[in-house]
């Protein structure tokens, strides 16, 4: 099994950015965590990180046509806003996992929206970097039953 990994702008920054909300953990302590969880689970992951919208957009379709089995999404900001984000998830059919590190249903009001949700199995929030490991168990469980 093959999955995508995808994380949006200012994850780069984990470690440093807003630790109250994220976190003290590095991003390449995050992708490494991901790598062993999935090599646990017997599965191969393509982590990517951008703060690029159409980088972001790229990516999502290049899991289609490499024939990925599922994705998992921390869009970043681009969750409140980004209506292309939405439609390349769609576009690819394959099933999709939305992540948050903090708990964005108790924070402002424009993190309130979410347009990527639509197109989603599952929405994992507030876990820290563990919800990572959350949402890639849920994918797999999703991909394994279907
Ligand atoms: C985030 C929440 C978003 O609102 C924010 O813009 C991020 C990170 C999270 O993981 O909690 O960049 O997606």
């Amino acid at each position: 099994m093959k999955i995508y990994v995808i994380n949006g702008p200012n994850l780069n920054m984990l470690g440093i950015r807003e630790p109250g909300h994220y976190g003290r953990a590095s991003y390449g302590e995050v992708e490494r965590m991901i790598e062993e969880h999935c090599r646990a689970k017997d599965v191969v992951p393509v982590i990517y990180q951008s703060n690029h919208e159409g980088a972001l957009v790229d990516k999502i379709q290049e899991a289609f046509f490499e024939g990925a089995d599922g994705i998992v999404i921390n869009p970043g900001a681009y969750t409140h806003t980004s209506i292309a984000i939405l439609d390349a998830v769609k576009a690819t059919m394959l099933p999709t996992v939305e992540i948050h590190i903090s708990k964005v249903e108790e924070r402002e009001a424009y993190r309130q929206i979410s347009y990527v949700r639509e197109a989603c199995i599952g929405t994992v929030t507030g876990r820290g970097i563990d919800g990572y490991k959350d949402a890639i168990d849920l994918l797999i469980d999703h991909i394994r039953q279907g």
